[in-house]
């Protein structure tokens, strides 16, 4: 890991709760984490919780770093999958923090992508009722989204997240040269998120990956500061102003009603979640364009765009419509035969309208 270039570091500050905390984004940050640490003043042992393929990334980077001030650490390695999200999982942190003598004073770092930041992030919520949380996140998904806004949780077999507490961390070091080592396809599920704070609050960053889609996806290292900057500052501002998703933050679900319902019928495991989400965003945008919401023309500018980052847009023909739509209405946000949708009115604004569940079908 190399030094961060003072220039190239950016600081967003998240202001929740009394104090707030800071996400410190750059190619490099991550060698700052025993500092971040030590602010935090642990008496019990920091609780480092990754995965071995993280692990053997940047295991070795995160422990010289606390090492070099003084801290011990303890390393508590879960298996790598959202298969793993799970209670039992839940269970095995719990038990190596408190074999290694974690006490209410205890930091809990989660080293990893969106699965390790939920699990850990659950962990520190409920270990002797709260634990301070760290979030060092290694995925673009978890950087310019599940590492900011204090939801964890785990999946039960009835659907996914559907345990989990608010429990916001207090602080995030979003180090981007770490994602240099990402499978190209797990890279660009995390773009579908990025451009999805486009079309919900933020034209400027929409026409940016429009103009630098080839940089972007040559993973550009200043380039991708700026947008992991935006995304985390756009997702701080809608948590500060709903925390617990009782209207604005309903925003950011949008694509995800038609995504969700995509990953259910495919078993989970044809499409990755971004990928998911990249073809339900086309769908609301039509959507949206049959309901007169916004002008024609919205959605295939969207497609263009996901097209240019490599995102599958438009939903396979061999998904069946209809249990597309029946999976719809197991959505958490589905009450009766209506749905909370986000519609696009325009590239950078988004509105929430509650929809019958049966017009859905015409957007598919
Ligand atoms: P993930 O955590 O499964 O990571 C994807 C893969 O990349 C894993 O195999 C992981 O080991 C690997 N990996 C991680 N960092 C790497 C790196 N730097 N180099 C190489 N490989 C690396 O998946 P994800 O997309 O990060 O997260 C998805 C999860 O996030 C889902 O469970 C979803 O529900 C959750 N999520 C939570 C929130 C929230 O607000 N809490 C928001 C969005 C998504
Ligand atoms: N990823 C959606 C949210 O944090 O609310």
């Amino acid at each position: 890991v190399k030094a961060v270039a003072a220039s190239a570091r950016r600081v967003v500050h998240v202001a929740v709760d009394e104090s707030g905390y800071d996400a410190h984004i750059g190619a490099g940050v991550l060698a700052e984490l025993g500092t971040r640490i030590m602010a935090l003043a642990p008496l019990g042992p920091v609780v480092i919780v990754t995965n071995p393929t993280v692990r053997a990334l940047y295991g070795a980077a995160v422990e010289s770093s606390l090492a070099g001030c003084g801290i011990g650490a303890r390393i508590v390695e879960i298996p790598d999958g959202e298969q793993y999200k799970t209670l039992e999982t839940l269970e095995l942190i719990f038990d190596a923090a408190l074999s290694s003598g974690a006490d209410r004073s205890s930091v809990i770092v989660a080293l990893g992508g969106g699965v390790v930041g939920d699990l850990a992030g659950f962990a520190a919520a409920s270990l002797f009722r709260g634990v301070r949380l760290y979030m060092v996140p290694t995925t673009l998904l978890a950087q310019v989204d599940s590492s900011v806004g204090g939801k964890t949780g785990v999946n039960r077999p009835h659907g996914k997240n559907l345990v989990g507490a608010f429990h916001q961390p207090r602080g995030v070091l979003a180090d981007t040269s770490t994602l240099a080592t990402l499978s190209d396809r797990e890279y660009r599920a995390g773009l579908a998120e990025v451009v999805k704070y486009g079309v919900i609050l933020d034209k400027d960053l929409f026409d940016l990956l429009e103009r630098e889609s080839e940089r972007v996806l040559a993973r550009d290292e200043a380039l991708l500061v700026e947008i992991v900057e935006r995304c985390i500052a756009i997702k701080a501002r809608v948590v500060e102003r709903d925390e617990r998703e009782a209207g604005l933050r309903r925003l950011l679900n949008f694509g995800h009603t038609v995504g969700h319902a995509i990953e259910k019928v495919t078993g989970y495991t044809r499409f990755l979640h971004g990928e998911a989400v990249a073809m339900g965003m086309v769908a609301a945008a039509k959507l949206s364009e049959q309901l007169g919401a916004c002008e024609s023309g919205v959605a295939s500018r969207i497609e263009r765009l996901l097209q240019a980052l490599e995102l599958p847009a438009t939903i396979s023909g061999d998904l069946g419509r209809q249990s597309l739509v029946d999976a719809v209405a197991f959505d958490k946000k589905v009450s009766g035969d209506k749905v909370i949708f986000v519609v696009v009115e325009r590239i950078g604004h988004c509105v929430q309208r509650e929809i019958d569940r049966g017009l859905i079908a015409t957007a598919l």
